[in-house]
């Protein structure tokens, strides 16, 4: 059985005092679902107080990215380690980083080692543009995000991988992918080839999340389907009682 989980992504959202205030708001909204990993991913800037203010709570935190290299000349980057300080879940090769930053799948698969490397578990975001989605490219596109972006990971930390597809096209704009839609591919595609990559049990244990405009109430329509185990939410993860709304959603 895959825990459901529920992870937040801030993206480029609120100031460290604005993100004290709304963790300590969402804590006891959140705090009554505890068969759910909930997870939020403020940016670097609010790590270091929300730590503080979330050790010892259910509610888990994350980064939204991270460089390779343990340390050195790399001015603007952030290392695993230094992550690691603070928080235990790292998102990786999310759309806006591959579309904005020239993330690859190549430098995906270099910062998902990094990350399982410094104990640190990476969502990894694979999905289709539009374009994609329109000239049917969908499986294609997804399983070289997987074959590639996680590539050659150490065996022993496989049960640290979390994936969450997340279609392009459905990410801020409104329009979610349809629950059996995401549910479809995650099915004949991503578990699939996690299996090619890692074998069955791996494939059948790691956790596949949905994501791209999840809102509280769309978010039944994603649970109830048996290969989704939980959401990345990017809007409505800085909403309340939205957010809330969504990990009662999620509790099985
Ligand atoms: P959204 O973003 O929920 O605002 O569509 C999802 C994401 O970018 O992870």
């Amino acid at each position: 059985m895959r825990r459901s989980m529920i992870a937040g992504n801030w993206k480029m959202n609120k100031t460290s005092e604005q993100a004290r205030s709304l963790v300590q708001d969402m804590l006891p909204l959140i705090n009554l679902y505890k068969s759910v990993d909930v997870v939020v991913c403020p940016p670097f800037t609010s790590l270091m107080v929300l730590s503080a203010i979330l050790s010892g709570t259910s509610i888990g935190l994350g980064a939204q990215d991270l460089f390779w290299e343990a340390a050195g000349a790399f001015t603007g980057e952030i290392s695993a380690g230094m992550v690691k300080e603070f928080c235990n879940y790292v998102i990786l090769g999310h759309s806006e980083r591959r579309a904005y930053f020239g993330e690859t799948d190549n430098s995906v698969n270099k910062k998902v080692k990094a990350a399982l490397a410094a104990g640190l578990s990476p969502i990894v975001c694979i999905g289709e543009t539009l374009a994609e989605y329109e000239s049917r490219e969908t499986a294609e596109v997804v399983t070289r995000q997987i074959r590639e972006g996680l590539k050659d990971l150490d065996p022993t930390r496989l049960q640290a991988l979390i994936v969450a597809y997340e279609p392009v096209w459905a990410i801020g704009t409104g329009k979610a992918s349809s629950g059996e839609g995401a549910n479809r591919v995650i099915k004949d595609f991503i578990r699939p080839t996690l299996k090619v990559l890692f074998g069955d049990s791996v494939a059948e244990a790691t956790r596949v999340l949905y994501g791209g405009s999840v809102s509280a109430s769309n978010a039944p329509e994603f649970f109830t389907q048996p290969d989704i185990d939980g959401a990345l939410v990017g809007g409505a993860s800085i909403k309340l009682p939205d957010f809330a709304e969504i990990v009662k959603a999620a509790v099985k």
